[in-house]
């Protein structure tokens, strides 16, 4: 049984980590509809575009993209021409940090420009341009109007997701079961193909066993 002393411990350990603020690259339907569930589910959170300014709903400050960089978790939520001049400006502010790439090169012309390709994953393309920061991949594979379903039915729906190292892993699966989602890891960036453009996840929302079945029968 623990002590009063170790709840408290474990309760101020919750708040700090609960309390970590979250800088939204992009202001577009996906960057707004996530700082409305990361919010809710008590993370201080913005969004950010080229010009600031205040959204219709008057909750969400739209900060410069610099300012959103300087949080403690960002997340990168913009069109996938805009990524690589963004990652590139930013690097310096990112270093050392969770860097969750929702972004997808879905545009006509977009995955070829990048230089994506079968041997090369949307992670590993972000976290090649950003050496210096711990990039994940999460919420890619999930429509923008649905990622409050996780807040709707705690635990049910699964969340693929894609880290390199231990601590970001841990850290992403904290993201994810706070908005609700039961996280799955498709493995290392290397090896989420399932996540991107046209993988097995794809524009797909199931419940936990069938988005690790889905992932695990690749
Ligand atoms: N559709 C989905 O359900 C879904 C789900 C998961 C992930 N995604 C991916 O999430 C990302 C965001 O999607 P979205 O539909 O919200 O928005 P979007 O329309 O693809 O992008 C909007 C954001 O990109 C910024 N942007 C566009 N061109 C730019 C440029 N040349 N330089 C700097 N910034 C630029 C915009 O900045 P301004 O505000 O200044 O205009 C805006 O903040 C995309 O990569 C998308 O593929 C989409």
């Amino acid at each position: 049984m623990s002590t009063a002393s170790e709840t408290s411990k474990t309760e101020e350990i919750i708040m700090l980590t609960t309390s970590r603020s979250i800088g939204i690259v992009g202001a577009g339907p996906v960057a707004l509809s996530l700082a409305e569930v990361l919010r809710r589910a008590g993370y201080a959170t913005v969004v950010s575009s080229r010009t600031e300014h205040q959204t219709r709903d008057g909750e969400t400050a739209v900060v410069s993209f610099t300012a959103a960089a300087e949080m403690d978790i960002v997340f990168f939520a913009v069109r996938h021409d805009a990524s690589r001049e963004l990652a590139e400006r930013l690097r310096p502010l990112l270093r050392g940090k969770l860097v969750v790439d929702v972004d997808n090169a879905w545009l006509p012309g977009h995955y070829e420009r990048a230089g994506l390709s079968s041997d090369l994953t949307e992670g590993q393309w972000m976290a090649n341009l950003l050496p210096d920061s711990r990039v994940v991949r999460a919420f890619s594979h999930i429509d923008w109007n649905l990622f409050d379903r996780g807040l709707a039915r705690p635990a049910y729906w699964g969340a693929g997701y894609a880290a390199d190292d231990p601590e970001s892993d841990a850290e992403i699966r904290e993201i994810l079961e706070k908005v609700g989602f039961v996280p799955v890891s498709a493995g290392s960036l290397a090896e989420s193909a399932g996540v991107d453009v046209d993988g097995v996840l794809w524009s797909r929302l199931l419940p936990a066993a069938q988005t690790e079945a889905a992932l695990r029968a690749r």
